[in-house]
């Protein structure tokens, strides 16, 4: 059992999440009333036997009833309460900041206009106190070609998303399949990530930076099989966007007690801890933290490092970012005492 106080402590910190798929949120309760709204038949009976439906043996096996889900979706008003329903669980969450994916092919394959997509996601991150930005990510099973038709239709609402990923099935998919286009949207001034080192191998993780040219690795956790590139991610303080609960339900590691986030702490990496698809994988960021906490002979100081590396990772301009490590680091001042 986790020491209460340094529950409390996880529990009220401020954070970043700053990996967090915006279809990933959506609760089978909201997945059902919006298919009653729209009319959209599930092949589930029940909230409970969707859920009984979320006992993944892979990342393939989770993409399959995500992509399903997501099939609910079709007016901005879905689009905007999924978005809202997340930033309210997120606050209660003492999330500050969230960067948040979408992926529009997931929408326009089904007939969506990504105008529809965008503005009802927007429109929830305009309304929330929390402070919220948008990365649209690129399906890495599709195309390149599919991957620069969806950046034109995106681009009359580039000021809406400041940033690019690159997310879905990893294995036989390498970030170099996308060189063009993540040239391209470097060119034109996004910030660039890529999920990496998941389930596929350090090579990936590599390619990714030399190739892709991103700032920031989602997952990363397989870079510690490459101690040269262990190495080199600490060095150029290149952040890995972990999610502990995701990584045990796809079976990255067998359970928490497994998972190396301590590790890469320890080998210099900027590691943060987010909740990448907190409707299916058990938990929001305070639920991650925990179950990472009551795992992993992880104190006090290193909640304030991950704290710390939440904000340090985001894309937030120099005095918004400075803001809130000020934030944090006066928390746990008055939380030592
Ligand atoms: N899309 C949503 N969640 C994902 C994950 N964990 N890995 C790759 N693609 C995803
Ligand atoms: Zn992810």
């Amino acid at each position: 059992m986790l020491n209460p106080q340094l529950r409390a402590v996880l529990e009220g910190m401020p954070k970043a999440e700053l990996h967090i798929h915006i279809e990933g949120s959506l609760e089978p309760e909201l997945i059902f009333a919006l298919a009653k709204r729209n009319n959209v038949s599930l092949p589930y009976a029940s909230v409970e036997a969707l859920r009984a439906a979320y006992a993944f043996t892979d990342l393939q096996s989770f993409l399959d009833i995500y992509y399903a889900g997501a099939s609910v979706l079709l007016q901005e008003q879905d689009f905007y309460d999924m978005t809202a329903a997340y930033l309210q669980r997120a606050a209660a969450d003492n999330v500050r900041h969230a960067e948040i994916f979408f992926d529009p092919q997931t929408h326009t394959a089904r007939g969506v206009p990504i105008k529809t997509v965008i503005d009802g996601i927007y429109r929830a991150c305009q309304d929330s106190p929390v402070s919220a930005t948008l990365i649209l990510s690129f399906l890495r099973h599709l195309s390149e070609e599919d991957a620069f038709a969806t950046l034109e239709e995106a681009l009359p609402y580039r000021d809406k998303y400041l940033g690019i990923g690159l997310d879905s099935s990893e294995l036989g998919n390498p970030p170099e399949k996308f060189a063009r286009v993540f040239a391209r949207c470097k060119e034109l001034g996004f910030r660039l990530v890529a999920h990496a080192g998941e389930e596929g191998p350090p090579a990936y993780i590599e390619t990714a930076l030399d190739v892709l040219k991103v700032e920031r690795i989602d997952h990363g956790v397989r870079c510690l099989d490459d101690a040269a590139l262990t190495q080199r991610l600490a060095r150029e303080r290149i952040a890995l966007t972990v999610c502990p609960l995701s990584n045990v339900k796809l079976c990255v590691f067998q359970h928490m007690g497994q998972h190396n986030l301590l590790e890469l702490l320890d080998a210099g990496i900027v590691a943060t801890v987010n909740s990448d698809d907190p409707a299916y994988f058990g938990g929001y960021m305070n639920d991650n933290f925990i179950a990472t906490f009551e795992a992993l002979p992880l104190g006090l100081s290193h909640a304030q490092r991950l704290a710390r590396n939440g904000f340090t990772a985001a894309f937030l301009p120099p005095a918004e970012k400075q803001k809130f490590l000020d934030e944090v680091d006066a928390y746990f001042a008055a939380a030592a005492v």
